[in-house]
């Protein structure tokens, strides 16, 4: 897709089919997200956890779940990024960059998706049982992770046609 007709029509979908994701899209997202720049080029601190399979989702669904809704939003696939270098705040801009990356590349391939941080903040602060599912190396920490699953089209939100920003600007 076009650059700009990606980032115009680009969307946190929060509504999924229960379609599953070929494996091949899946490793096209990571190869995007693995090309994401990273502060001081610090690549290795980074790990990218794909879980698919529907015991870990549902155990993850499970934890999400608990205040009431599945704040993981019924995903088909959901991508943990960790990090083994939190105590630096650099290290939340390298997993914002790589998780954008991949949820760019996401929506390019059709794919519906949404950045994930607040019940992945709280399962890591509760040190919740259901971090074992990510069975990650030693020291690394998720921070951050991407929803994707084919959008079901009857529930989200209309794309965006055009750039609409609400940030303030200055020039100086
Ligand atoms: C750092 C960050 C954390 C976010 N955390 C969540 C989250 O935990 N759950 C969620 O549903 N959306 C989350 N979002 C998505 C935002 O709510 C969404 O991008 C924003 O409301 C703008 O809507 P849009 O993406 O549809 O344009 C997050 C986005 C960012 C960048």
């Amino acid at each position: 897709m076009d650059f700009l007709d990606l980032v115009k029509s680009r969307y946190s979908c929060r509504a999924y089919t229960d379609q599953q994701i070929e494996d091949s899209l899946i490793q096209e997202i990571l190869d995007v997200g693995g090309n994401a720049p990273v502060g001081n080029g610090a690549y290795d601190s980074l790990n990218f956890t794909v879980v698919k399979s529907e015991e870990a989702l549902d155990r993850i669904r499970e934890y999400s779940a608990k205040t009431g809704s599945d704040r993981s939003l019924g995903a088909k696939v959901i991508i943990f990024v960790s990090s083994n270098n939190l105590k630096n705040p650099i290290s939340y801009e390298n997993v914002a960059c790589a998780v954008d990356h991949m949820a760019l590349a996401a929506s390019n391939l059709g794919l519906g998706n949404c950045y994930l941080y607040g019940f992945i903040r709280d399962m890591v602060q509760e040190n919740a049982p259901q971090l074992d599912v990510l069975n990650l190396a030693e020291g690394y920490v998720p921070a951050a992770a991407l929803a994707i699953g084919y959008p079901d089209l009857s529930r989200v939100k209309p794309p965006k046609v055009e750039l609409i920003s609400k940030v303030k600007i200055n020039h100086v």
